[in-house]
């Protein structure tokens, strides 16, 4: 294959953080991605209806001038319970989803619930009121590796009591999550990472240390990636892009208490291409990257497109002051 067009993809789960830095990463973001998804594990964290119309107003403004179709999409912190009136004006500021971190399991997740039960009356609302809950989904108090495991009785509990609600398992990493997602209503679905597709835990302390590749949920055995590989290359409309892009400054990742997150929507796509080509899968990227999250969510799917050439592509080593995946290296796919 020498060329691919495809819609602009829509990212489902993707880091924009705040200040100056936003700027550049929503720039960036807007080059690759049609619509994102942006959650709110911002410094204040997104919580209220004012924080969310400046927000989503500061990320147009910052990709206005390069990428005008840009759309963004909005969550908040679902750090503690909120009123059905809160609710419906935070969805005037664009807001389509909740985000739901447990306590202390990942970045600025310090006002993380303990017990996902005491959020029940919120949560209840969100289901009246046609949200989608976004989790992430580990366990806190568990060993590393089980975290995403140990949550899963929480995600069908939640599936059970709410079964209009709307439920994405946000990067999954194992194959148990795979399996659970599998096996729930269809009310149910996960968004799949990049770097969940490519890494195991060998890419991350198996030889030398790689800070950059460090994140949450950790990319566990072989056999987890197999999983996860194999639902997204399944063509099920449960399973969807959400890169889960989350760049920190190259000196927070490289230090001796390092920041969790890849910085992944510089390669994002075009490394999708060539890892659904090497599967044999190509003809499944289309909805995978702007279809199946689209339903899931109940938008219009993306008319514009975008054209992708094998053409080889050096990717720096820091872009927006961060460290890419596959930075320093070059990929097949370039954006025509
Ligand atoms: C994310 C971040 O840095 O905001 N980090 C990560 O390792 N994935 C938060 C998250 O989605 O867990
Ligand atoms: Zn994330």
């Amino acid at each position: 294959m020498k060329q691919i067009t495809i819609p602009l993809p829509d990212d489902f789960h993707i880091h924009l953080r705040q200040g100056d830095a936003l700027r550049e990463y929503a720039k960036t973001a807007s080059l690759q991605f049609g619509r994102v998804l942006a959650m709110p594990n911002t410094v204040p964290p997104l919580t209220t209806p004012e924080q969310l119309k400046k927000y989503r107003e500061e990320i147009l403004d910052a990709t206005s001038a390069t990428a005008p179709h840009f759309e963004v999409y909005l969550t908040f912190k679902l750090n503690k319970n909120y009123s059905e009136n809160e609710l419906t004006e935070l969805r005037k500021q664009g807001a389509i989803a909740a985000k739901y971190y447990p306590f202390g399991v990942t970045t600025n997740s310090q006002d993380g619930i303990k017990n996902i039960e005491d959020l029940y009356p919120t949560i209840s609302l969100l289901e009246k009121l046609n949200f989608v809950l976004c989790l992430h989904g580990e366990e806190p108090n568990a060993f590393c590796l089980d975290r995403e495991k140990e949550f899963l009785k929480h995600l069908s509990k939640l599936a059970k009591e709410f079964p209009n609600l709307r439920i994405v398992l946000e990067h999954i990493s194992s194959a148990e999550a795979a399996e659970a997602v599998l096996n729930l209503p269809a009310t149910v679905a996960a968004t799949i990472t990049v770097h969940h597709l490519i890494l195991t835990l060998d890419d991350i302390i198996g030889d030398s240390l790689m800070p950059h590749h460090f994140c949450k949920p950790l990319p566990k055995f072989p056999k987890d990636r197999d999983a996860v590989r194999a639902v997204a290359f399944s063509g099920n409309p449960k399973f969807f892009l959400g890169t889960d892009s989350a760049p920190h400054t190259k000196e927070k990742k490289e230090c001796c208490c390092g920041a969790a997150g890849v910085y992944s929507a510089p390669v994002a796509i075009p490394i999708l291409i060539t890892e659904f080509e090497n599967a044999g899968k190509l003809e499944l990227l289309e909805n995978f990257v702007a279809g199946f999250g689209a339903d899931f969510y109940g938008l219009p799917r993306q008319t514009k497109k975008i054209t992708y050439i094998k053409e080889n592509q050096k990717i720096p080593e820091t872009v927006d002051g961060s460290v890419p995946l596959y930075a320093g290296t070059e990929i097949l796919y370039s954006p025509l």
